[in-house]
């Protein structure tokens, strides 16, 4: 009876947890390990116009409480990946899927998007602007004046479903602000958070990765407060058609719970899918669907952002 299926846009997906962008994805050995198990649907790894090589190595490390990485955008070019959702496509009963893409200039992002809006690919695409780890470049995300830019000008060509992948904010006033740009264009879906960037873990006296000094972001334990703040404060604030993605901290079905509560479709596993592999969604969607059941909840609609508030 109980079921975790969701609907992002136009797709249905038999499960709400799939991968986070830049875990078990880059190849598609690892794409299609994440395609054969529980998980809902797959995200690729950040596809950029080029192949890239990343950063120098040693450049992610698991913590007691979680991960730093600062991997450098590693990747196959955005082609690579886009061929094989197309692939995927065309078999019988093949999930839905999200290509992230993001380019180095906004003039790459549009060549790449306008190269997705060509193909035949007819998933969703989540336009990373979230992306803390290429030296010299700033998050696009916490760049309004650029955001606002780069949205004005892909929906003059671009018309299938897009969605986009935030960092995280930590003010009011840039909720707001981020709120009112989103909700100006026909998004899909928002995806809360990516890492908390540029954080710095040692060990002994050294620092624990290689590239910008042990400078990296985030993730795992130190972050679910922080991604639930900001899928819930994106839940309230956009319109009810720009769905939200929930990312951050998930290493449990209790953790799934509350990203649902605070208003999340679908809930993305990160830090805890490179710690234990794909069998991990198995685990996860067995300990949510036994929440729901003490709860009473069929659905996730019964709970989805139904978080309550300590009134008087
Ligand atoms: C990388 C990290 C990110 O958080 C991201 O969104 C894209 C790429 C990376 O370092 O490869």
């Amino acid at each position: 009876m109980v079921s975790t299926q969701t609907t992002i846009g136009d797709f249905h997906f038999d499960n709400c947890l799939m991968n986070a962008a830049g875990v078990f994805c880059m190849t598609k050995d690892e794409l299609a390990a994440i395609e054969q198990s529980a998980a809902g649907s797959f995200v690729t790894k950040t596809g950029t116009l080029t192949k890239r090589e990343g950063n120098p190595k040693p450049r992610y490390a698991d913590t007691a409480l979680g991960s730093i990485n600062s991997m450098g955008l590693p990747n196959f070019g955005y082609q690579y990946y886009l061929d094989y959702v197309i692939d995927l496509q065309k078999q019988d009963g093949s999930k839905p899927h999200f290509l992230s893409v993001v380019g180095m200039s906004p003039e790459e992002t549009h060549h790449i998007l306008k190269a997705v809006q060509a193909s035949d690919y007819q998933g969703l695409v989540e336009l990373n602007l979230s992306c803390p780890n290429v030296p010299g470049k700033p998050q696009i995300a916490y760049d309004f004046e650029t955001t606002q830019n780069i949205l004005q000008e892909v929906f003059t060509y671009y018309q299938k479903p897009l969605g986009l992948k935030l960092p995280p904010y930590f003010d009011m006033v840039h909720f707001d602000q981020a709120a009112q740009i989103f909700n100006q264009f026909p998004l899909t879906f928002v995806n809360c958070i990516n890492s908390i960037g540029n954080g710095l873990v040692i060990e002994d006296e050294q620092a624990v990765i290689k590239p910008k000094n042990g400078f990296g972001g985030i993730g795992g334990d130190y972050v679910k407060p922080t991604a639930l703040a900001n899928v819930h404060a994106f839940y309230q604030r956009l319109k009810p058609s720009i769905r939200i993605v929930g990312t951050g901290g998930v290493k449990s079905g209790r953790d799934a719970f509350e990203h649902i509560l605070c208003g999340a479709s679908m809930v993305q596993l990160g830090t805890v899918l490179h710690q234990e592999g794909p069998e991990v969604f198995t685990r996860i969607t067995a300990e949510l669907k036994a929440i729901m059941k003490i709860k009473g909840y069929e659905n996730l609609a019964d709970f989805r952002g139904k978080l309550r508030y300590i009134n008087d």
